[in-house]
């Protein structure tokens, strides 16, 4: 196999436009949206350590694993380890890691797509000025009435899964590089933009300690676990997005680096998004563990007290969109491709297609907020809290460990050694041993331990 060869789909115009896409896939709701809340309902600092030592030792290693996966295949995550496994001369049961990966990003975007459809609708209700003046309990009724009403849900995820799908179907350069050169600028001004103005509404110091004091008696097995499972979904680990986005990398650029430059701009993004909210929760006495709706409830609060609210709050939840369909596009992308690489069908019909299954799964997420709310799916959870368990928690980590064990143990290592090609032995080195033994051995442990610990203390005992 020549390691020089194109992907079928198009490549990225310079090692720019990588970083920019990865980023853009690895900056979305995950930061917004889910690390505030989950973060609010795991108890705060000892949780954000565990996360960020998962970003470290986990994430950041399997990421360059990713990418050089993706990379060496040049073409969808199934294909390249199906391709990359047979070149290892190992069993052809690795591509089935390229299917858990496509079954999750399948799974992740129905939900990703109801909540993105929130945000839309938000960014009109803060530009008409809805929340002008308006009491917490009034902006969370409002919230509460939203999420009652199934056709409204249905009607933005319509329009969200629309958006993605018109994205992905024009292909790499015409569809993901061009949305990916626009959008990515927009988001990062719209980041300066809002952080200027939440700096100067100050009010931190609860939200800082909050963070970042870590308090380990709060932490239990299933908050770890959840840690574990955010480091892989914020950096869009473990279900081959980022191996796609590897695949269509030029040959020359530098994967160590642009893994460092995406890992970093995405914690401060979380960082960032978790100073923003935790001020504006305490100084309005509102319940830090409220669950998904924190955003939706308590920046709406916010900018309807503050001078240029509806303005610059519209101008938020904006950003949350550009950042949710920056992300969503690579959930998709790695099926999509597989099903064009197989011939079964051009990229617009296989958008549709993908984009219509997709959809519907996505009505089990709408009717967990108001039909199904009580109807339980997976260990006592709605439709919407087992999805996102058992993507985020179990098979983004599953996924994150088995690409670990293939480039670690099982790719050749001048294969591997000449596509990082790193400048330093020393790094190269400490990388080798990370992904071969640390990061497997931490992603088994913490799931083991959260998921058996009751079978764990009987054996013990
Ligand atoms: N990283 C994205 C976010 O934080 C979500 C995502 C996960 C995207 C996995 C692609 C793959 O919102």
């Amino acid at each position: 196999m020549s390691a020089t060869k194109e992907s079928i789909h198009g490549m990225w115009a310079n090692r720019w436009v990588f970083i920019l896409a990865a980023t853009g896939s690895a900056i979305g709701l995950g930061n917004i949206w889910k690390f505030p809340y989950i973060t609010g309902e795991n108890g705060g600092g000892a949780f954000v350590l565990v996360y960020l030592v998962c970003i470290a030792i986990i994430g950041i290693p399997i990421m360059m694993a990713e990418v050089l996966i993706g990379r060496r295949g040049r073409s969808s995550p199934i294909n390249s380890m199906r391709s990359l496994a047979l070149e290892a001369r190992a069993s052809s049961w690795w591509k089935y890691t390229g299917w858990l990966g496509a079954l999750a990003g399948f799974l992740v975007l129905s939900y990703y797509s109801v909540i993105a459809g929130w945000a839309i609708l938000y960014t009109f209700r803060l530009g008409a000025g809805q929340f002008t003046n308006a009491s917490p309990q009034a902006v969370e009724l409002a919230f509460n009435n939203f999420l009652a009403d199934p056709l409204l849900l249905i009607a933005f995820h319509t329009l969200f899964m629309i958006m993605t799908l018109v994205v992905v179907a024009r292909g790499v350069t015409r569809g993901l590089e061009l949305a990916i050169r626009l959008m990515m600028p927009t988001l990062f001004l719209l980041l300066l933009i809002l952080l200027a103005y939440g700096v100067n509404s100050g009010g931190f110091a609860q939200a800082v300690a909050f963070l970042f004091t870590f308090n380990f008696d709060q932490l239990r097995a299933e908050s770890a676990l959840v840690a574990l499972g955010h480091a892989f979904f914020t950096l869009s680990l473990g279900l081959g997005a980022i191996m796609m986005y590897g695949a269509y990398m030029p040959k020359n650029a530098s994967i160590g680096f642009a893994v460092l430059t995406v890992a970093g701009i995405d914690t401060l993004v979380s960082i960032g998004a978790g100073l923003a909210v935790f001020p504006i929760v305490f100084a309005n006495h509102l319940e830090p563990g409220a669950g998904p709706g924190l955003l939706f409830v308590t920046l709406p609060i916010a900018f309807g007290q503050m001078p240029w609210g509806s303005f610059f709050g519209a101008l938020f939840f904006l950003l949350v969109i550009i950042a949710a369909w920056s992300s969503s596009i690579s959930l998709i992308e790695p099926l999509v491709a597989w099903v064009v690489e197989k011939g079964f069908m051009n990229r617009i019909k296989a958008s549709i297609m993908l984009g219509v299954l997709t959809w519907i799964v996505g009505l089990g997420t709408v009717f967990s907020f108001n039909v199904w709310k009580d109807v339980t799916f997976f260990a006592g959870k709605n439709f919407f809290h087992s999805l996102d368990f058992i993507t985020a928690n179990i098979m983004l980590p599953l996924g994150g460990l088995l690409i670990a064990i293939f480039a670690g143990w099982i790719m050749k290592r001048t294969v591997v050694e000449k596509e990082l090609n790193m400048s330093s032995y020393g790094l190269y080195a400490l990388w080798t041993i990370v992904l071969r033994l640390v990061s497997p051995v931490a992603v088994l442990v913490v799931m083991l331990w959260a998921l058996f610990q009751e079978q764990i203390k009987t054996w013990l005992a």
